[in-house]
């Protein structure tokens, strides 16, 4: 399908939406660079999120993610993936608005739970006991659940297959470049 413009394509959610493969397919599909933030970070910090949040505390991270999307973020041409908790910094939404078109990906903390189940190198979520770890999903996802549906338009990917998805969000940026034309 043809890309009617050039902005960003930005992905939002909470980890576990599948930002990260969607991005990666996408960026194989459109023939465009894909940037994860995260990794981002650690290139220009030299240091692993990880390490980041044992160190200098989570508040010390989003000071970082604020300035990746301030200053480390090309202006267009890219596809983005956030980090999970990108859109809990104040004015985030605007500023990521501001960068391209914005996508945010929802899924049920139980598919999200099952997604990340071995996946042990997330920060917040460093829990052994599985009923715990799948409280916690549930907890920071109530929290921010208004934030990722306020930051872009909202796709929900718990029945979805990555190409179904590729195509939805193709949709969505044409639309989307397509109005900002006119
Ligand atoms: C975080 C999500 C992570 C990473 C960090 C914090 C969060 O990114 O930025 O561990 O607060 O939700 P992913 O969403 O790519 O896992």
């Amino acid at each position: 399908m043809r890309l009617l413009g050039s902005d960003n394509l930005i992905l939002t959610g909470f980890m576990g939406t599948g930002k990260t493969a969607l991005g990666r397919m996408l960026s194989q599909v459109w023939r465009r660079p894909f940037i994860d933030t995260d990794k981002l970070i650690q290139e220009r910090t030299g240091r692993k999120i990880s390490e980041i949040f044992a160190t200098d505390g989570e508040a010390f991270f989003r000071r970082l993610e604020q300035r990746c999307v301030a200053e480390w973020l090309p202006d267009s041409g890219a596809i983005i993936s956030t980090g999970g908790g990108i859109v809990t910094i104040d004015g985030m939404s605007e500023a990521l608005a501001k960068k391209g078109v914005v996508v945010a990906l929802f899924a049920s903390p139980e598919v999200i739970f099952s997604r990340i189940a071995g996946n042990k190198s997330r920060p917040l979520l460093q829990i052994e006991d599985p009923a715990e770890r799948l409280a916690k999903i549930r907890e920071l996802y109530a929290s921010r659940e208004r934030a990722y549906m306020r930051s872009g338009v909202n796709v929900m990917t718990d029945f979805c297959s990555v190409e179904e998805l590729v195509e939805r969000v193709t949709k969505i940026y044409n639309r989307a470049c397509s109005r900002k034309s006119v």
